[in-house]
């Protein structure tokens, strides 16, 4: 991992007092901790997430991936998008499981580790099409509480804030312009070898988008409590800083 800025350095140091103590608190069996962060593509929601379950102590949940991993059983069993059933029916007869690495959430089907497999842009459009289906988000969205239920969770998607834990303890909407968010994408793709131009990963995260926000089950959506926090011009440090200032203010106890 590479090392974090020092004010982050500060806050993880921080956990031994005031953040213990708010880890603490929140960490009774019955009330886990959710922190939810909704918001499209891009927007930096996982890099924000992953580091701030890191600097908590917090589990940290990429709900996407789940989309992303039945969108890669699809793929590998050559199953036709226009046939929701037979997916649904694939994906109820493929043993999952999940599990944790290092407090980050692992998907394995049929005993595969499917994790590394699911940053293609052909899984990716398959996931967008399978999260339109009701079945299969009812059956994430189950998977999804009862990870919730386990621990203190990092959570980050779509739906979030607004149907997997509408009672989250605080909710978080990242965005940022589209250009930026493209050009966000593009470099995570480069680093894998993946040479796609700027114009042809704007072009795909837009009609993503809007189907992601067209969609009748669970559409991208902003809870009214959320706090927005536009990203274009911030860096990671400067996001996670605004959602631990947040948190301290959502929880006025821990200030004394
Ligand atoms: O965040 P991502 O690009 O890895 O998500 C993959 C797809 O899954 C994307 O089309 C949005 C969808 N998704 C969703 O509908 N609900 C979520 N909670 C998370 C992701």
């Amino acid at each position: 991992m590479p090392s974090l800025p020092q004010s982050v350095k500060t806050y993880r140091e921080q956990r031994r007092g005031k953040w213990a103590k708010f880890v603490h608190y929140m960490s009774k069996p019955s009330s886990h901790v959710i922190i939810a962060i909704d918001g499209p593509a891009g927007a930096g929601k996982s890099t924000a997430a992953q580091r701030l379950a890191c600097l908590l102590g917090f589990r940290y949940v990429d709900s996407g991936a789940m989309y992303r991993a039945v969108g890669w059983l699809v793929h590998a069993c050559a199953l036709p998008l226009e046939e929701p059933a037979a997916i649904l029916g694939c994906l109820e007869r493929t043993p999952v499981s999940l599990t944790f690495h290092n407090g980050t959430l692992e998907i394995w089907m049929a005993g595969q580790c499917v994790t590394s497999h699911l940053r293609s842009e052909a899984v990716a459009r398959a996931a967008s099409a399978v999260a339109t289906m009701p079945g299969v988000r009812q059956m994430i969205t189950a998977q999804l509480r009862h990870i919730g239920c386990q621990a203190d969770v990092v959570m980050e998607g779509r739906d979030i804030g607004t149907v997997v834990f509408p009672d989250a303890t605080i909710k978080f909407f990242l965005d940022a312009s589209l250009q930026v968010r493209g050009q966000r994408r593009m470099q995570e793709m480069h680093q894998v070898g993946n040479t796609t131009t700027l114009g042809q990963v704007v072009e795909a995260m837009a009609r993503r988008d809007s189907q992601d926000r067209a969609r009748t089950v669970a559409p991208l959506v902003q809870s009214p409590e959320a706090h927005t926090i536009d990203t274009t011009d911030l860096t990671v440090d400067e996001v996670v800083q605004i959602m631990l200032s947040e948190i301290r203010r959502a929880l006025p106890r821990e200030e004394g």
